[in-house]
């Protein structure tokens, strides 16, 4: 392929997949029976992709994270329809950054979603190969897609929806990372990457590990953190993504450490083989200039709000023949994002909300009147906001177009916790 292009095929086709032995599930997949290849781009890429439906029923493909123009996006407006393909292409015009595709049909999401629709996109650039970090695939930078499934007694993942599940999301019983149950990890000891994405319908988690050690948190949702980041716990919501660095070199083969979300064993790492090198732990990552405040030229309110089926943003439901906002290209701008979903009643609790914008990575630079955590201070393209807070964000659009903002419980999308705005 010549130098600076790059063409991907994409099948979207009905799949088996034996998550439980001997039981075979109906699933969904790209190019094969469940989840989709690593796309992997370098910045400056003019990237071209073939978007094949194979499916007897409409879908998206939405590159989630990724900054293109609105027709490119893969959102609700961009439907697939069966036999037909698709073809975006655009420029690689961001940094280095662990991003993904999933399907953005008009109320179908979480079931395609669900169903095994997902895959991740990688983007490299020269500061993410000059860097001293992990970079061999599968060996010691490994990517780690998080989900949670509902099994039924044989094996199958049903996608339906109970008034609970309309109200909360979506949750599984069962953890899957990369559509394995109960998966192990051979590494060496050395350090070793680990590029988790949060790929459930609703599920947030709390990453940590059984020995309470602690690791270097180095990329958030839209790429490397200005520092690393030690820490012991990192949580992800629904869609989130974090890079993180895990120091096994004082291990020796035969030792085993058990990553978690809270309690909860997600996945065993068996240190198998003692390492003869090992990459460091950078402590300066990348430059992040932040944006300056006085340069905000508007600022818009969005509050979300409702429990189950009334979801809404701003007290409105998605309408695809109605634009919400209408923003200028390379305007900053502060949104200020609040939730006011609170539990009642017999619903009593959290209605957790994350809020994601399509077609640009943002800045946190508040979180309930304080500063944003140092791992929320990257570049992020959702970020979570629980029942009562409020989240400031600076953002600059450089693509035209009409993009998607949403709570990523996929359910929530779905009910129709989503608005539209146009870049011109
Ligand atoms: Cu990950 Cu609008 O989506
Ligand atoms: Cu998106
Ligand atoms: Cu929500």
């Amino acid at each position: 392929p010549e130098e600076g292009k790059a063409e991907f095929d994409l099948n979207v086709q009905y799949g088996k997949k034996e998550f439980i032995e001997g039981k075979e599930a109906e699933t969904l997949g790209y190019n094969g029976d469940y989840l989709g290849p690593i796309i992997r781009v370098n910045k400056g890429d003019d990237v071209k992709i073939n978007v094949n439906n194979t499916l007897d029923e409409q879908t998206t493909v939405h590159w989630h994270g990724l900054e293109v123009p609105g027709e490119m996006d893969g959102g609700p407006h961009q439907v697939v329809e069966p036999d037909t393909t698709w073809e975006p292409y655009f420029t690689i015009d961001q940094p280095a950054a662990t991003l993904w595709y999933h399907p953005h049909l008009l109320h179908k999401t979480g079931e395609q979603v669900y169903k095994g629709l997902a895959g991740l996109f990688y983007i490299e650039d020269e500061k993410s190969k000059a860097l001293d970090l992990p970079k061999e695939h599968g060996v010691n930078d490994i990517p780690l897609v998080v989900q949670d499934k509902r099994f039924t007694q044989d094996g199958q993942i049903p996608y339906d929806l109970g008034m609970r599940d309309v109200m909360d999301g979506f949750k599984g019983d069962t953890i899957l990372v990369n559509g394995a149950i109960s998966p192990e990890l051979d590494v060496k000891s050395e350090v070793v990457r680990l590029r988790l994405l949060n790929g459930s319908n609703a599920r947030s988690y709390d990453f940590n590990f059984s020995d309470n050690r602690a690791f270097h948190q180095i990329a958030s949702d839209g790429g490397f953190l200005k520092n690393s980041i030690e820490m012991q716990e990192v949580s992800l919501a629904p869609a989130e993504r974090a890079e993180i660095l895990v120091d096994f070199r004082e291990y020796s083969a035969g030792d085993q450490v058990v990553l978690r979300d809270g309690d909860y064993e997600v996945m065993r790492i068996n240190i198998v083989e003692e390492a003869q090198q090992s990459s460091g732990i950078p402590e300066e990552l990348v430059d992040i200039v932040p944006y300056d405040r006085d340069d905000v030229v508007i600022t818009r309110e969005f509050v979300m709000s409702g429990m189950g089926p009334m979801v809404a943003i701003n007290g409105k439901q998605m309408d695809m023949d109605r634009i919400d906002e209408t923003l200028n290209l390379n305007e900053l701008e502060e949104w200020v994002v609040t939730n006011e979903s609170a539990g009642m009643g017999m619903m009593s609790g959290e209605t957790p909300h994350p809020l994601h914008v399509h077609g640009v990575q943002f800045q946190v630079i508040e979180r309930n009147g304080g500063e944003p955590p140092l791992n929320e201070q990257g570049w992020k393209d959702t970020v979570m906001v629980e029942s009562g807070e409020e989240v400031r964000l600076l953002a600059k659009f450089n693509k035209k177009g009409l993009f998607m903002y949403h709570c990523h419980i996929l359910e929530h999308e779905d009910s129709g916790m989503m608005g539209q705005f146009l870049v011109e």
